[in-house]
């Protein structure tokens, strides 16, 4: 989808409109006949939400009024879902140009609809023969939007949709060594993020234990990616550490997960893409933040070295692990990942991880499971920007009395309890352990991929969690 500025001239339309409007439409609005003012006025009072649409024949105008009266995030999500729906009607009729513009709007708002409108175009149908219909052109009215602003936000939509390219991608064509050449390519091509790719021979002599044991089921070897942005401006001395669960595709391993348990499971390293997609967006759009990022990768198969539970690991750090279970091996590469990033004395640890099926049955489909240790203000600014983006978090209580559940006869640990019990929680218990610097662990399970369209993040990979962090650090300064 391209975005551009223009004027929009309704005196001949060149491509059907969208028309927003928050408060009355007065009389100066220039598409509107009177008959048409009075009964948008009508439909405003009898229902605040629907789409009016008049015929420009062969063009058309969709109006789209809202209500400017709630709160700003509330009206900015609303106007999210409103380009989804919009985004149906106009491609159902075929339509690939619109324009965009409005009265009684904020740009935030314009930006708010048109970034709807671009997540809600993307689909993974490049292995469809027969294409869905997309929206090619968008033109935004200049009197709305400044080219900067527009500039900053189509870098980051372009990131969230290569993300999810990556999420939807299958394990036979992405498997670990490939993904990390596509990274460090992406890496080459935005320009200022140097990125380290360590290779299999180099994860044994560092003695990633947890990488390791999980990858020797898999006939493809693992990988460890090393991302880092370093602006001259940077706010903070030390990095924020992002670590990113790289599982390319989770059978479970020998524990294999039964029937239809398995499928979508190639959105295992979704946690992996959105670090490496917040970091890339940062770096295009130039924020002065020092990021690094830390992927390990690699699929979990039970393959015939396959680590087994009772197996005992040494992890990175020298902890000893007793497994008890195959299928929570998301935490066996997490854990020396993030004990690798805790090496780099980082200001704050954030991870990303679809780690637990206990976050999607607790949380559903609309929030990011959050944990948190010595991070406070971090956390607090994440969560406000949450709220703002509507990517929004869902604390659960993080209190060592949990970590008693991990407790092993024969290692340190065990890395997963057997009782089914606070399955979220012990699972960033164990992460944890890993973590000496303020850390922040995402459980984004229940967001990552969705098995059923929802709303602008359609269906399949959602890259839910890029604004979040992008976001955040946008407004990082608050920290300081
Ligand atoms: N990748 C899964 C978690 C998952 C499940 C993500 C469903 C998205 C949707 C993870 O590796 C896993 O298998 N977790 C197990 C842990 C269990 C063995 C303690 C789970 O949640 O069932
Ligand atoms: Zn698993
Ligand atoms: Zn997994």
């Amino acid at each position: 989808m391209n975005i551009t500025l223009d004027k929009i001239d309704f005196g001949k339309l060149e491509q059907s409109v969208v028309f927003l409007y928050g408060d009355e439409v007065s009389n100066r609005s220039l598409p509107f006949k009177k008959e048409e003012l009075a009964y948008l006025a009508n439909r405003r009072v009898e229902d605040n939400e629907s789409t009016v649409i008049f015929n420009r024949l062969p063009h058309k105008i969709y109006v789209k009024n809202f209500d400017s009266e709630k709160p700003n995030n509330e009206t900015l999500e609303n106007l999210r879902r409103a380009a989804a729906d919009i985004h149906k009607m106009l491609t159902d009729e075929k339509i690939e140009c619109v324009a965009v513009t409005g009265e009684g709007v904020i740009p935030e708002e314009v930006v708010a609809f048109v970034e709807g409108l671009h997540m809600a175009d993307y689909k993974f149908d490049k292995y469809k023969t027969k294409k869905d219909g997309h929206i090619k052109e968008v033109v935004v009215s200049q009197h709305i939007l400044e080219n900067k602003d527009l500039t900053e936000n189509v870098n980051l939509w372009r990131r969230i949709d290569v993300c999810r390219d990556w999420v939807n991608e299958p394990v036979m064509y992405l498997n670990a060594p490939k993904f990390a050449d596509i990274i460090a390519a992406e890496a080459k091509k935005v320009g200022n993020v140097k990125c380290t790719v360590l290779e299999q021979r180099k994860i044994e002599s560092l003695k990633m234990g947890g990488l390791l044991a999980v990858n020797r089921g898999s006939e493809d070897e693992a990988r460890f990616v090393v991302l880092e942005y370093k602006p001259a401006n940077r706010l903070n001395k030390k990095p924020i550490a992002l670590v990113g669960k790289g599982v390319m595709y989770d059978t479970g391993g020998l524990n294999i997960k039964p029937n239809d348990y398995m499928t979508e499971m190639k959105s295992d390293m979704a946690g992996a893409a959105t670090m490496a997609s917040a970091l890339f967006a940062a770096a295009e759009n130039h924020l002065p933040v020092y990021l690094m990022a830390f992927l390990p990768m690699t699929d979990n198969r039970p393959g015939k070295n396959a680590y087994a539970a009772d197996d005992i690991l040494t992890m990175y750090d020298g902890t000893t692990v007793e497994i008890t279970n195959t299928d929570a091996e998301g935490r066996l590469l997490l854990a020396d990942a993030i004990a690798y990033a805790d090496q780099q004395d980082p200001e704050l640890i954030i991870d990303a991880a679809t780690l637990t099926g206990a976050a999607v049955r607790t949380f559903g489909t609309g929030a990011i499971a959050v944990m948190q240790q010595d991070a406070d203000k971090y956390y607090n600014l994440l969560s406000i920007m949450g709220n703002q983006v509507y990517e929004r978090l869902a604390p659960l209580p993080f209190w060592k009395e949990y970590d008693k559940m991990l407790k092993s006869n024969v290692a340190d640990m065990i890395n997963c309890n057997l009782n089914s019990q606070a399955g979220t929680i012990t699972a960033g218990r164990f992460l944890a352990h890993f973590a000496h610097h303020p850390y922040i662990h995402l459980d984004i399970a229940g967001v990552a991929y969705y098995g059923k369209p929802e709303s602008f993040y359609g269906v399949g990979a959602s890259g839910y969690g890029i604004r979040l962090l992008y976001a955040f650090f946008q407004t990082y300064e608050a920290t300081r």
